[in-house]
């Protein structure tokens, strides 16, 4: 199907999923090579997990999960499809973020550090118990087949309004955990002095910002949306009806006058197209 301007959001994604990989390229070399490596043993290879499975779950997962509706090639698979995939890359990226979370908590439970005394741990908590909130609206909405049209139609924008929202709550949390971390890990040479591993998680922390930027920009463009069944049905309807006045034929009685020639594959196209349409009409929203 047609999009405007598809080379443009093909560059984008592209420069997205790209940004997206380094940054988790970026995070892991940090980890392994910058820092303690991995474990879990309540020591600071536990803390690594945090921002591991932050930016990949959080940022990555969670930031591919917003824009999977506008992928054009999947415009053909039904609307429920996307919506499975769309709420799986949630809940996954909501598993490793709880994951992240409780690798954090135990941290600083056996080191007998302080729970939630800084702005990162109070926005960071808050985007996740949001995140969440909007995880089970999300499902009760827009997967439970009894819940109305006009309630899924009144709650569409809310429901993109705060999961915009959050994303970026979670890029600025981020950003605040990387900067605390490099004050409090970097000692001697110390952050101030721009040892090679600030320089690099500075790059990462510019990486994370680029990559909401994009995600944001995709999100956002009008264009872009994926077409309502209703526009997809006219679209498909096109393809099949000769130009008006052609024939004097409408959209109803084309088959007869197809200029493809095709009048067969129209027919069986339409008609396998109806039974879809019905179902998504009933989950078009
Ligand atoms: C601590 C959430 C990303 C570094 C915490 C705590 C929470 C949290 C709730 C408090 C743990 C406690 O009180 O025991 C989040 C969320 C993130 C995120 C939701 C999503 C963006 C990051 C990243 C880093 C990071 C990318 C980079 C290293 C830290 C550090 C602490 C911490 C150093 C311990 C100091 C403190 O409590 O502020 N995080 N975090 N965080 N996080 Fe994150
Ligand atoms: C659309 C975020 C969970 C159903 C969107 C959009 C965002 C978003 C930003 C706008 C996308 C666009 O305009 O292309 C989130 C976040 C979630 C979440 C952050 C998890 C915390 C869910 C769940 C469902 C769901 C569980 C249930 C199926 C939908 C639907 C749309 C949508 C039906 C409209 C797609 C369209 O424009 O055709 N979501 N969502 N969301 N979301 Fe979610």
């Amino acid at each position: 199907l047609l999009m405007k301007n598809f080379k443009q959001f093909l560059v984008l994604f592209v420069s997205a999923l790209s940004v997206g990989f380094v940054s988790i390229v970026f995070v892991i070399r940090w980890v392994l090579y910058f820092k303690e490596g991995l474990a879990w043993d309540g020591g600071l290879a536990e803390f690594n997990w945090h921002p591991l499975l932050i930016v990949i779950g959080f940022i990555f997962l969670q930031g591919i999960a917003i824009i999977v509706y506008r992928l054009p090639w999947t415009w053909k698979c039904s609307k429920l499809t996307m919506k499975c995939i769309h709420a799986g890359l949630n809940i996954l990226a909501f598993i490793l973020v709880v994951v992240s979370l409780v690798a954090v908590f135990d941290f600083h439970n056996a080191q007998n550090i302080p729970n939630m005394y800084s702005l990162h741990s109070w926005v960071g908590l808050a985007a996740v118990i949001l995140y969440a909130l909007q995880l089970v609206l999300g499902l009760a909405v827009y997967l439970v087949p009894a819940t109305p049209g006009f309630v899924r139609a009144a709650l569409m924008p809310v429901h993109v309004y705060s999961g915009l929202f959050i994303f970026s709550s979670v890029i600025a949390t981020a950003l605040m955990g990387i900067t605390e971390k490099l004050i409090f890990g970097l000692k001697d040479p110390k952050y101030k002095d721009s040892p090679p591993e600030a320089v690099f998680v500075n790059v990462l922390g510019v990486l994370l910002s680029i990559f909401g930027g994009l995600i944001l920009w995709i999100a956002t463009r009008p264009d872009w949306k994926r077409p309502s069944d209703n526009q997809l049905r006219l679209a498909h309807s096109d393809d099949l009806t000769p130009a008006p006045g052609a024939n004097g034929s409408t959209a109803m009685t084309t088959s007869a006058g197809d200029p493809t020639g095709q009048e067969g594959g129209g027919e069986a196209r339409r008609r396998g197209g109806g039974k879809a349409e019905d179902t998504a009409a009933r989950i078009s929203i």
